[in-house]
């Protein structure tokens, strides 16, 4: 596995659960250390417990030597990083080093894997720098085989996939990656490369169309009266619709979609396709973090010198990841118009603190709150929706909450005295 990022990690101690031995590289010493250390530096449900365990059994195990790990291994994923550059291209200098690397340890026939959410034709590409920087020609296939790992659920989602797909021109590589993935019960999708690596890219713009869809309903719901989550509700029994990804919010964020949005939209424009739907997208999806920011407005009836208590700084729950937050920009926002916040999240305030100063951090939640004119909460972790909302009305200065994700019941709320705004309801 070379990258131990997200993908990297997750997708090795699952491996190595499957019952192979695995070895994840990176070139970065002090995160080996750590790791070889049982220590995770990301925070996912179950992972550290799973890394621990075939730690100990010696089923995985981390190095920063990708000859020896590549020479010793049948299958070889990669699995870096591939960030954005200005243009909002995916940057894949690290696979092509990658490739160069693996290139010089081909000993005997490999499949070498992109996981790496990469620029449709990398498949090919990585083959031809592989090709050309070996010195001696051995046998290998390279094969796309996107990921489609939630942040919060990766582990379960690697064990329980919606599907696997593998892009291959090579019968013996599609029939050894499917050995290896033996112990999985998931639809197995076989097709070219350049189909596996788009499947990948209209996966990811096609929920973010979904969100931003229920979002821009949403809006209008509140406009006309009506309430989303009925209207999600019953859209969602036509099976053609299906209930997930109906949940309006401050618009969708994280490391993969906006990101992989902007990638699409840059390779549209590159073979000469205005992609003006996915355009859209990422227009509303701005627009949904500005009408968050408007209704706290409203709702305070202004924001110079508001004192505001924000629930969550995470991009969703059960994650500590702030990258390309709705809540953290919603929250910057608002104090770039003269609101006074104080933070509370479970598991993203470290992360979050470099991307906020001058907010303030609480311990707890209704620390976040005391004496706050306006409670916002930007992300659905279950914690909030158990809070003791008798005590924070009595903490608070004045009782208005916004609550971007949907999480509280403003029957409840209005009887105990707030003043309450969902999103669509
Ligand atoms: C996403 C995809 O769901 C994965 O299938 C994919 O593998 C991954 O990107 C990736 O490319 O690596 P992730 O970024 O972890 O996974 O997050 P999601 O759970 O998909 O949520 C994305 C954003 O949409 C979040 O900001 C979330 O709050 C928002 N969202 C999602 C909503 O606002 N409403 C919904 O109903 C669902």
């Amino acid at each position: 596995m070379i990258g131990t990022g997200y993908v990297g990690l997750v997708t090795g101690a699952c491996l190595a659960d499957l019952g192979h031995t695995v070895v994840c590289v990176d070139r970065d010493s002090e995160k080996i250390d750590a790791l070889s250390a049982g220590r995770v530096p990301v925070y996912e449900a179950g992972l550290e417990a799973l890394a621990t365990k075939h730690l100990e059994s010696g089923d995985l195990s981390f190095t920063t030597d990708i000859q020896e790990a590549v020479s010793k291994s049948q299958f070889v994923f990669i699995t870096v990083d591939t960030p954005p550059d200005e243009t909002g291209r995916a940057d894949i200098t690290r696979v092509e080093e990658v490739a160069r690397s693996i290139a010089g340890s081909i000993n005997d026939y490999k499949v070498i894997i992109n996981k790496s959410t990469v620029p449709i034709g990398s498949t090919k590409m990585v083959q031809r720098i592989i090709e050309e920087s070996m010195e001696e020609y051995r046998e290998y296939d390279v094969v796309s085989n996107p990921e489609f790992l939630r942040e919060g659920t990766a582990v379960s989602d690697f064990m329980d996939p919606s599907r696997i797909v593998i892009g291959s021109d090579s019968q013996k590589a599609v029939m050894l990656l499917t050995e290896l993935y033996r112990g999985l019960d998931a639809p197995l999708f076989v097709t070219d490369p350049v189909s596996a690596e788009m499947i990948k890219y209209a996966s990811n713009a096609f929920l973010a169309t979904k969100v931003t869809y229920i979002n821009a309903i949403a809006n209008l719901c509140e406009a006309v009266g009506a309430d989303v989550r009925e209207v999600a509700l019953g859209m969602g029994y036509d099976e053609r619709i299906g209930f997930e990804f109906l949940k309006p919010g401050p618009g969708f964020g994280g490391s993969c979609f906006p990101k992989d949005c902007r990638a699409l939209l840059a390779i549209s424009r590159d073979h000469g396709y205005d992609f003006d739907l996915l355009e859209g997208v990422l227009e509303v999806n701005r627009e949904q973090h500005e009408r968050t920011v408007a209704k706290v407005e409203r709702l305070s009836g202004g924001l110079k010198g508001r004192k505001v208590g924000v629930l969550g700084l995470a991009f969703k729950a059960n994650t500590d990841d702030v990258r390309e937050s709705p809540a953290v920009r919603v929250t910057k926002m608002l104090m770039e118009r003269g609101a006074h916040v104080t933070a509370f999240d479970p598991r993203a305030m470290d992360n979050a603190r470099p991307e906020l100063p001058g907010a303030g951090f609480a311990e707890s939640a209704y620390e976040a709150v005391e004496d706050a004119d306006v409670l916002v909460l930007l992300t659905e972790w279950d914690e909030f929706k158990w809070l003791d909302y008798e005590r924070v009305r009595g903490l608070m200065a004045r009782p208005l909450i916004v609550d971007a994700r949907n999480c509280l019941d403003p029957v409840v709320l209005r009887k105990l005295g707030f003043t309450y705004e969902g999103v669509g309801r």
